[in-house]
């Protein structure tokens, strides 16, 4: 069974708060997105599997550890997930990017999908699917479906915000996929918007509306 991972951690804390407060411009806005999906990737890293080697110091052999194991994959979900892509890629400078394209419908809150385009080895690494929302898990469950009808095996999922019904339903339909939040918030409005979170995060980020 996959486990539910919410962060509690000073800097990522301080930083939600931030990032919530309606008053925060669109450049802090997305600059936050992308310190605290620096720090969750630092965190949802943690157990990777390392091996030993031996490094050449200008003075000795140090027995070191690199990361070992699967490569790694990075996959946002369009448009928000891309907003936590840099800061990842800037700690896994390896990983590959895929982009899958989902928006909600406004009428019925079900995922549409316009866009997919992955790495041809993609089914061989383990994927980390980052969108800073996960709400109904609507989203996410289809992300997850695709990744594995291409072939994908380990998959963890990074959202900023979650609430208890978006953790079910991935929990549900993906017992598998390890999923690690910033903060577990409390249930979805009528429109299906986390509350409190922090209002739509696509349009936060790049300053749509
Ligand atoms: C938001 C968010 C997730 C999804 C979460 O995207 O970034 O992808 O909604 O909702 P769910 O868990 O109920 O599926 P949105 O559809 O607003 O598209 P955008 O990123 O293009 O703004
Ligand atoms: N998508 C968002 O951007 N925010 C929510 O609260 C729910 C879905």
């Amino acid at each position: 069974m996959g486990k539910l991972h919410v962060f509690d951690h000073p800097l990522i804390a301080h930083k939600l708060a931030i990032l919530r407060n309606k008053k925060t411009s669109v450049k802090e806005f997305r600059e936050l997105v992308s310190e605290i999906a620096g720090l969750m990737c630092y965190e949802a890293t943690r157990n990777l599997p390392t091996r030993e080697v031996e490094v050449q110091t200008p003075l000795a052999t140090a027995k070191c550890r690199m990361l070992a194991g699967k490569k790694l994959a990075i996959v946002p979900i369009l448009r928000a997930g891309l907003g936590m892509v840099e800061a990842m890629v800037d700690l896994i400078p390896s990983a590959k990017i895929g982009h899958i394209g989902l928006y909600r419908d406004p009428v019925t809150h079900l995922p549409v999908e316009y866009y997919c385009k992955l790495p041809d080895d993609i089914g061989n690494r383990h994927v980390f699917v980052v969108d800073p929302m996960l709400a109904t898990g609507g989203s996410a469950v289809a992300a997850i479906d695709f990744l594995k009808q291409h072939g994908c095996k380990t998959i963890s999922m990074l959202n900023i915000i979650g609430c208890p019904e978006g953790v079910e339903a991935v929990q549900k339909a993906h017992p598998d996929v390890n999923i690690y939040l910033a903060a577990q918030d409390e249930c979805l409005n009528d429109h299906k918007y986390i509350v409190p979170g922090l209002g739509d995060a696509g349009d936060r980020i790049f300053g749509t509306k």
